[in-house]
């Protein structure tokens, strides 16, 4: 079966992206058409890149480069849930796409993001970093706002009208994820 990953991009303390990823699992679990699997970066404790070789090189020295590697090489397609920061994803994010290659190839992605405006400006620079990496990021998108769908900006109360658009959005993953297998044989 398709092996979706949910990966938790903020690694804030008191981040709300861990129950904004929760919430995508627990609906993406209702589906019977893919496993799905949650994927916190905090686990992996990447420092900031610190391979000698370019990952293209596919020569990984370090332990928690290749445990990182075995991690996401096991991924069919992936939901990156991201906040905004500063108009792009986080730092953390995008280190650790940084720090693999070939293990993203041919895979599926979407996007759940949140922030004042939906978040769309981390999904859109997110979008041209996954191209490089020939993801193949599909269209339907999660946009959360910091006003409506979150009480005092902490407590994650997603509109219940947010449900359609990520089952649209996770049916587009694992068709694209399914659809893109023969390419990583
Ligand atoms: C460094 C930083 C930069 C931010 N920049 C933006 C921004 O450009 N646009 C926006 O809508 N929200 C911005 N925010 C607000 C975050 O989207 C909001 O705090 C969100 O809850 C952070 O996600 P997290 O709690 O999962 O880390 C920023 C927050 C931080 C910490």
């Amino acid at each position: 079966m398709t092996e979706v990953a949910i990966v938790i991009g903020s690694t804030r303390p008191g981040r709300v992206g861990e129950a904004v990823a929760r919430w995508v699992h627990e609906l993406a679990a209702k589906r019977g058409d893919a496993e799905f699997e949650l994927v916190d970066l905090k686990d992996y404790d990447l420092p900031h890149l610190d391979e000698m070789m370019p990952a293209a090189m596919g020569q990984y020295s370090q332990p928690h480069t290749r445990a990182w590697a075995e991690k996401v090489a096991g991924f069919d397609a992936f939901v990156f849930v991201t906040p905004e920061y500063n108009h792009s994803t986080t730092g953390a994010l995008k280190n650790a796409i940084d720090f693999l290659h070939a293990e993203w190839h041919n895979k599926a992605a979407g996007f759940v993001s949140y922030g004042s405006n939906g978040g769309v400006r981390a999904v859109e620079h997110l979008r041209l970093v996954l191209g490089e990496l020939q993801v193949a990021d599909v269209q339907a998108q999660v946009a959360l706002s910091v006003f409506t769908d979150f009480e005092h900006f902490t407590a994650f109360k997603p509109g219940e009208h947010h449900e359609a658009t990520l089952n649209t959005m996770l049916a587009q993953v694992v068709a694209w994820g399914e659809a893109l297998a023969p390419l990583r044989t």
